[in-house]
């Protein structure tokens, strides 16, 4: 699938991306508790927000600055690399995941990345069905990677699509 596919004029519904600052430090914070079942501590997100190599990008709710959507996108020399993707629970199923993917698949492309890269927990069924409707193939695994609730290591699947 092209890139071009994901033009946002093509799927908006209103709500178009805006880049977070550290300002909505606070707001960040409180989504993350309620949509990341592997919510970002304080300092990651406050890092994150404060280093140039770093994108934050929100979908906001119109009526309030309640945040619906959040992706966390790290540049690197040659690619870029989506760090974090995560959507309200009440929010979710309405596209809104699908949108902020094509929107940083475009902004990676525009800051000269020739890849997108990410990884995933394996039984993330619902991340990995979005990134192959995306276009992201398998790259490889690595074993053991995140910690489950009962102790155990899950597998990290990692995940590529080019944007050239
Ligand atoms: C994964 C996540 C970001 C998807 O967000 P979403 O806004 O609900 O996804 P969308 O509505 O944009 O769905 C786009 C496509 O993704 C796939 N998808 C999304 N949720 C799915 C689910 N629960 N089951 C199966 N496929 C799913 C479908 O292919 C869907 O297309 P379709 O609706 O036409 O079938 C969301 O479930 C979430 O925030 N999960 C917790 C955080 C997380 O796991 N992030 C990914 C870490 S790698």
């Amino acid at each position: 699938m092209s890139i071009d596919a994901f033009h946002p004029e093509a799927f908006t519904g209103g709500a178009i991306p805006v880049r977070l600052d550290a300002d909505d430090l606070p707001v960040l914070m409180a989504f993350e508790r309620r949509a990341n079942d592997d919510a970002w501590s304080e300092a990651l997100l406050e890092a994150a927000l404060r280093d140039d190599g770093y994108a934050v990008w929100g979908i906001r709710s119109a009526e309030d600055s309640t945040l619906w959507a959040v992706a966390i996108l790290a540049y690197l020399p040659f690619d870029a690399e989506l760090q974090s993707i995560c959507v309200l629970p009440d929010a979710r199923r309405q596209g809104l995941a699908w949108k902020m993917l094509g929107w940083v698949m475009r902004c990676a492309r525009a800051q000269g990345a020739e890849r997108l890269l990410l990884e995933l927990r394996e039984s993330n069924l619902a991340a990995r069905r979005l990134y192959e409707r995306a276009g992201f193939r398998i790259d490889g695994q690595r074993r053991g990677y995140y910690r489950r609730d009962d102790g155990r290591g899950e597998d990290a699947l990692l995940m590529s699509r080019d944007l050239v």
